[in-house]
């Protein structure tokens, strides 16, 4: 099958469209035809690989994974023995984030991994969002936000800025969205109550107070933002901040008895995926699609992604659906 392949780690020339093994699916697992997929700030951090030390789980010298890609949406080509919640022809989406493979015309995933049959209505270039929403979720369930409380989120224009802007207002939330000039209007269409343009005012003077600030796109620090911050409110961000502090802050605010800062770890879990599909369904959470790229073109998509100036996804067109029904 075609795969973009890197064999080394380095900047997106590295990698190659090229002829692997197609997946066969083991016991309970699901064989998907890959029509669409995304390239994301994860990726591009695995191809690097970037931050360093990731190299003690990705390979120390050569990418253990070779194809990468996290997020899928696609057709159930066949299935492994004991599957019994997908069958060939289901339409599904989800993410692989322990295996990756996504970047390829075919993968392999565990039937009670984080795949589900699709959204009613919905293309498969506007489900490839679960890495975003994902990540957004978990912050957003760690700080334990609930109707009713305040947040600020920091950079609503990315993959999971977009979708934590959504999140939060799911959860009920009153929310403050920080963007730039070119995003004020998109993250007031995806429900913020208001929104702020970092290049026209210094977002920590507005003078209110939050319960949460969440920094999405890992350009702000817990010590830039405190002014914001109710007495007992909380911090956290995306990335490891200056000197990597949010990596220790939050284990030092513990010692003195406070939760200023938290840095949660996503966890997998299957109800994720019906969770999303609910939302997706309702119409509470929709793809931000900023460029679409054949799985040809894959190095541009990265280097794109590698700017930090995406808005939302950067959807990879591996099959188009017409292409794998004629397959
Ligand atoms: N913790 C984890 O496990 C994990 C996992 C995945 C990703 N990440 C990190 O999470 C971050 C967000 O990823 P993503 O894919 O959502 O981001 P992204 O899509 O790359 O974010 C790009 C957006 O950020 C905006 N932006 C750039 N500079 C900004 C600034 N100074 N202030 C506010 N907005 C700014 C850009 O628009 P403008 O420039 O026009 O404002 C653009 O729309 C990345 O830094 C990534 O490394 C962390």
């Amino acid at each position: 099958m075609k795969a973009a392949v890197s064999a080394r780690y380095g900047s997106p020339d590295v990698l190659e469209i090229g002829q692997v093994a197609k997946p066969e699916p083991k016991v309970g697992e699901v064989l998907i035809r890959i029509h669409t997929t995304t390239v994301s700030r994860t990726d591009c951090g695995m191809l690097r690989p970037h931050p360093f030390f990731i190299r003690l789980v990705s390979g120390l010298f050569r990418p253990k994974l070779t194809v990468l890609g996290m997020d899928f949406a696609g057709t159930v080509e066949t299935v492994g023995a004991g599957v019994t919640s997908f069958k060939p022809g289901d339409r599904v989406f989800g993410m692989s984030p322990d295996t990756f493979g996504a970047h390829a015309e075919y993968l392999s995933v565990p039937e009670d991994g984080q795949i589900a049959t699709m959204p009613a209505g919905l293309r498969f270039d506007e489900t490839v969002i679960c890495e975003g929403a994902w990540y957004a979720d978990t912050y957003l369930k760690k700080f334990g936000l609930k109707s009713g409380d305040r947040i600020l989120i920091y950079g609503g224009s990315g993959a999971i800025g977009t979708a934590a802007v959504q999140l939060a207002k799911s959860y009920g939330a009153e929310v403050t969205a920080v963007v730039g000039t070119r995003h004020l209007d998109l993250v007031k269409s995806l429900g913020a109550d208001r929104a702020i343009d970092y290049t026209a005012q210094e977002f920590t003077k507005i003078g209110e107070l939050f319960d949460f600030v969440f920094d999405a796109v890992g350009k702000t620090s817990y010590f830039h933002c405190r002014s914001l911050m109710k007495p007992d409110g909380v911090f956290s961000a995306t990335d490891l901040g200056p000197w990597y502090q949010n990596l220790w802050l939050g284990p030092w605010f513990s010692l003195i008895g406070r939760r200023s800062v938290i840095f949660p770890m996503p966890k997998t879990s299957k109800a994720f995926m019906g969770y999303l599909k609910t939302l997706m369904e309702a119409g509470a959470l929709r793809a931000v699609i900023d460029r679409h790229y054949r799985l040809e073109a894959i190095a541009d998509a990265y280097h794109y992604v590698e700017t930090a100036q995406k808005t939302g996804i950067v959807v990879i067109t591996v099959t188009p659906e017409e292409e794998g029904r004629q397959a």
